[in-house]
């Protein structure tokens, strides 16, 4: 075996040295599992630093404790920019791949796996950390009976710079009796969940489907910032997509939930429907928010509200946190986020909603273009994941583009590209 299984609680003496730069690693990955909030089920750690996964004694499928399993991946690394030499064999980490994607398929429903990466990782363990990030999509496209890709089962994916925490979800290969043990562990935790913060229970005022179906509230409330001051100035907060093209007023506006829980915080909207909001011009008014005619795709409008918008209004004309809920279109998701990522403040949340329908096919033309395993460029949800490089490349010792990238968190249709503190 050329990976090791290491034990949460002997993390900090075992990661010693070699940081990721400007990043602390240590204590991971129990900093990342807080993050993370709280999880479906107690999760149980391993106590053997290293053995053999067949070995495990693995608890059942439908155990009420989820194993905290955490593999150690630093061996698969990138040679330093300048150096010699091209980047390590596939050869040499294909049994690495096939030993993580058994681990999981093993995991009892809602056990954590945190896999510890290096800086620069090489090639293998980015593709295989894509497909963690495309598992979280799959129940849109694969629906029971069917092969599941290797990767599947996957609830949620959360990277930071020293290594990603993906949670299993419930298998559509369980026993009834297990299925439903499961799924009632899990409607508990919808439940303490929701309880968590005002954002869900405003949201169901407007009906709108962010809780009503995607249930997005399970996400945000375990992500969303209490207050988006930043530095003692109210923050700024943007969501592209009014919702003027199902107009009903009361029921299908979602804006007004925001300035209600941040309270004081800036709240701006993009809308490309001009004649709805100069129908409702009188009534926006009253409100606390503001719209703004915008075509994201057109790129050189949203470059011109950053200067006339954002600059005199928010503080170093930064965003705290935006919600991209525009057209859905893979061409439009990726345009906002290259104008938009940059005017975000250090510590800021891009969300992009969703974005499911853009990971196994292409929402703009309905061509799928995308198979299980066989993941290609060409979509938002692969340019989410083409991220994962700038965030495990920390330093000047990758060309890695979007090296400010901090976290990157999918959930299904909903990702979250979080800009480190550097
Ligand atoms: C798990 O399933 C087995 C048989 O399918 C059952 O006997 C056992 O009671 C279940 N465990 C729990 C905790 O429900
Ligand atoms: C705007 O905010 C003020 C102060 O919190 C509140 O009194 C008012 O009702 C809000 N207006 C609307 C339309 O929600
Ligand atoms: C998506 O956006 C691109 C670029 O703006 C456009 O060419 C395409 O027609 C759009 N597709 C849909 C379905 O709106």
């Amino acid at each position: 075996m050329r990976w090791r299984l290491l034990d949460a609680c002997l993390y900090v003496a075992v990661f010693g040295g070699g940081p990721a730069v400007g990043y602390d690693c240590e204590g991971w990955p129990n900093r990342l599992v807080r993050r993370f909030g709280e999880p479906v089920i107690p999760v149980r750690r391993l106590l053997k630093v290293e053995r053999n996964l067949e070995d495990l004694d693995l608890p059942r499928r439908n155990s009420s404790r989820g194993l905290f399993l955490v593999l150690d991946l630093r061996h698969l690394q990138r040679p330093h920019r300048g150096s010699r030499g091209g980047p390590q064999r596939s050869e040499d980490t294909q049994g690495v791949t096939q030993g993580v994607i058994r681990a999981w398929a093993a995991l009892s429903a809602h056990s954590l796996l945190a896999l510890r990466v290096a800086e620069n990782p090489t090639d293998d363990v980015l593709e295989l950390l894509r497909r963690f990030f495309f598992a979280t999509q799959q129940r849109h496209w694969y629906k029971k009976p069917g092969p599941m890709p290797a990767i599947s089962d996957a609830d949620e994916i959360c990277c930071d710079p020293c290594g990603c925490l993906a949670q299993k979800s419930i298998s559509a290969e369980l026993q009834p009796h297990d299925y439903h043990y499961a799924a009632a562990n899990y409607l508990r935790w919808e439940a303490r969940v929701r309880g968590q913060h005002p954002f869900f229970s405003e949201a169901l005022k407007y009906q709108t489907d962010k809780v009503t179906y995607h249930r997005y509230e399970l996400l945000y409330h375990r992500t969303l910032p209490r207050s988006l001051d930043h530095e003692g100035q109210a923050g700024c907060f943007l969501e592209i997509g009014f919702g003027c093209v199902e107009f009903v007023r009361d029921v299908a506006l979602s804006a007004g939930i925001w300035p209600v829980i941040f309270p004081g915080a800036r709240v701006h909207i993009l809308e490309i429907d001009m004649p709805c909001v100069q129908k409702l011009s009188t009534w926006l008014r009253e409100q606390n928010y503001s719209v703004h005619v915008v075509d994201v795709g057109a790129v050189l409008e949203l470059e011109r509200l950053k200067h006339d918008v954002f600059r005199p209004e928010c503080p170093h004309g930064l965003l705290s946190v935006v919600v991209d809920d525009g057209s859905h279109n893979s061409s439009d998701l990726v345009t906002t986020f290259l104008s938009v990522y940059p005017s975000l403040k250090p510590g800021g949340q891009y969300y992009m909603e969703d974005l499911g329908l853009t990971s196994y096919n292409v929402y703009d033309s309905l061509e799928p273009m995308t198979t299980k395993g066989g993941e290609r460029p060409g979509t938002a949800f692969f340019f989410v994941t083409s991220l994962l490089s700038g965030l495990f490349a920390k330093g000047p010792r990758s060309y890695a583009p979007f090296q400010d990238v901090g976290l990157l968190r999918c959930w299904l249709n909903i990702c979250l590209i979080e800009k480190a503190f550097l």
